[in-house]
C-alpha cells in the first residue's frame, strides 16, 4: 500500500521539489496551497499523475483532508517579504498555520516536519551555528519578526510532541537556491540571478562577505532523511562550505556579460548564516554535495529557458 503525505506550501520553492522527489519515490502526495505567492507552473507537470493531488486550501482556517494522511510536511508560510510589508498578518498566518497543521496530524495519527528557519538563531553574525546557540532577538527589526514566527513554530512543535506525543521533526534550513527560487526575496544570490537575467549590473558592496547557499536538491536530501529518521529535536540543513560573495557572483554571471561591481561600503543588510552541521551528518549521514558552479549553471538554465517570467509573476502577486 502506498503511504499518503501531505505537503503543505507545495506550489512553493521547496514544497514543489518534496512533491516531485515523493512522487518519484512512488508515495501518494497530497499538495495543499493556496497559491498567495506560489506558483502553478511548479507543479503543473504533476497535475495529470493518479498519485497526486491538490487542494487549494489556506493552512489558516480549518484543514479538511478526507484521506488517511502517514506524513505531513509543513511548509506553507508567508514569504519573507510579507513580514516588511505586513509583519502582524504575516505572523498570524504562520502562527494559525502550525496549529492547525499540528491538529491535522494529531486527528491523523501522521508523523509532521516543519519547516524552520536559520533566523532562529538571532543576532550570532559571524558565528558558525550548532543548533544549540540560540540568542536574542531584537523585536523591532522587521528580520527578528520572522525569525520570533519561526520560534513560535518551534515551540508549538515541541509542545506536541511533549504533550500530545505527535510524531514530530524539525528542520532548520538555510539559505537554498535551485531552479523555482523566488528572485523576489531578500536574498543576495537571488539578487545576482535576477541582475543577471535582466542584464543589469551587479553590484557588491562588501566583498569579505562569504555565502553559504545549499542546493535544492541537497536540501530536498535532507529534509527526506530527517523524517525518516528518529531525531526529535531541530537539525540543521544548510552548506557549511563558505563561498566568497565575490567568486558567487562571477560564477552567476559566468555565460552572461554581466558586469561586477565591487564598492566595498559595507552598507548591505544581508545576513549570511553559517550552519554547522555535524548534527546533521551523524544523525542522517546528510551533507550537500552538488557543487555550486554546477547548482548556479542548472539554476540559471531554468530560468533563462522559464523562470524570467516567473519571476515577473510572482513580484506581481506579492503587490496583490
Ligand atoms: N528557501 C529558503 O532558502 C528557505 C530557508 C529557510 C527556511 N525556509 C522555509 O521553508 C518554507 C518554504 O520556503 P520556500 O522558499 O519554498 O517558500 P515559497 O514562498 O516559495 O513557498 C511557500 C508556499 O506556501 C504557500 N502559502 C503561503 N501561505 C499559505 C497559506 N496560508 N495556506 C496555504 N499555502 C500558503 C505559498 O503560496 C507558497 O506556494 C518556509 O517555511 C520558509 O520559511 C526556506
Amino acid at each position: 500500500m502506498k503511504k499518503n503525505i501531505l505537503v503543505t506550501g507545495a506550489a512553493g520553492f521547496i514544497g514543489s521539489h518534496l512533491c516531485d522527489r515523493f512522487i518519484r519515490d512512488g508515495f501518494n502526495v497530497i499538495a495543499l496551497d493556496n497559491l498567495i505567492s506560489g506558483d502553478m507552473r511548479n507543479i503543473e507537470h504533476l497535475m495529470p499523475l493518479p498519485d497526486f493531488e491538490l487542494y487549494h486550501e489556506d493552512v489558516t482556517e480549518f484543514i479538511h483532508i478526507p484521506e488517511n494522511i502517514d506524513y505531513i510536511l509543513h511548509f506553507a508560510s508567508p514569504a519573507f517579504s510579507d513580514f516588511e510589508t505586513n509583519p502582524v498578518k504575516a505572523m498570524r498566518a504562520d502562527a494559525m498555520g502550525i496549529h492547525n497543521c499540528m491538529r491535522l496530524a494529531r486527528k491523523k495519527n501522521a508523523r509532521i516536519l516543519v519547516a524552520s528557519s536559520a533566523e532562529v538563531y538571532g543576532n550570532v553574525i559571524g558565528k558558525r551555528l550548532k543548533e544549540d546557540m540560540l540568542e536574542g532577538i531584537n523585536q523591532s527589526d522587521p528580520v527578528s519578526l520572522y525569525a520570533e514566527s519561526k520560534r513560535y513554530l518551534e515551540s508549538v512543535t515541541m509542545g506536541c510532541n511533549h504533550f500530545y506525543k505527535t510524531e514530530t521533526r524539525i528542520a532548520r534550513i538555510f539559505d537554498t537556491y535551485g531552479p523555482r527560487m523566488r528572485l523576489d526575496e531578500h536574498n543576495q544570490l537571488a539578487n545576482f540571478i535576477s541582475c543577471t537575467l535582466h542584464s543589469h549590473e551587479i553590484s557588491i558592496s562588501d566583498e569579505s562577505q562569504y555565502l553559504y547557499p545549499c542546493y535544492i536538491d541537497d536540501t530536498v536530501e535532507g529534509i527526506y532523511r530527517l523524517l525518516f529518521s528518529d531525531e526529535q529535536l531541530p537539525v540543521n540543513i544548510g552548506n557549511p562550505y563558505g563561498l566568497p560573495v565575490k567568486l558567487a557572483a562571477v560564477e552567476t554571471a559566468r555565460f552572461s556579460n554581466n558586469k561586477i561591481k565591487t564598492e566595498d561600503s559595507h552598507t548591505n543588510n544581508f545576513i549570511h548564516f553559517a550552519p554547522d552541521i555535524s548534527k546533521a551528518f551523524s544523525v542522517l549521514g546528510w551533507e550537500p554535495k552538488v557543487d555550486f558552479s554546477d547548482g548556479i549553471a542548472r539554476t540559471n538554465d531554468f530560468f533563462k529557458y522559464y523562470g524570467m517570467a516567473k519571476s515577473e509573476h510572482q513580484s506581481e502577486q506579492s503587490m496583490l
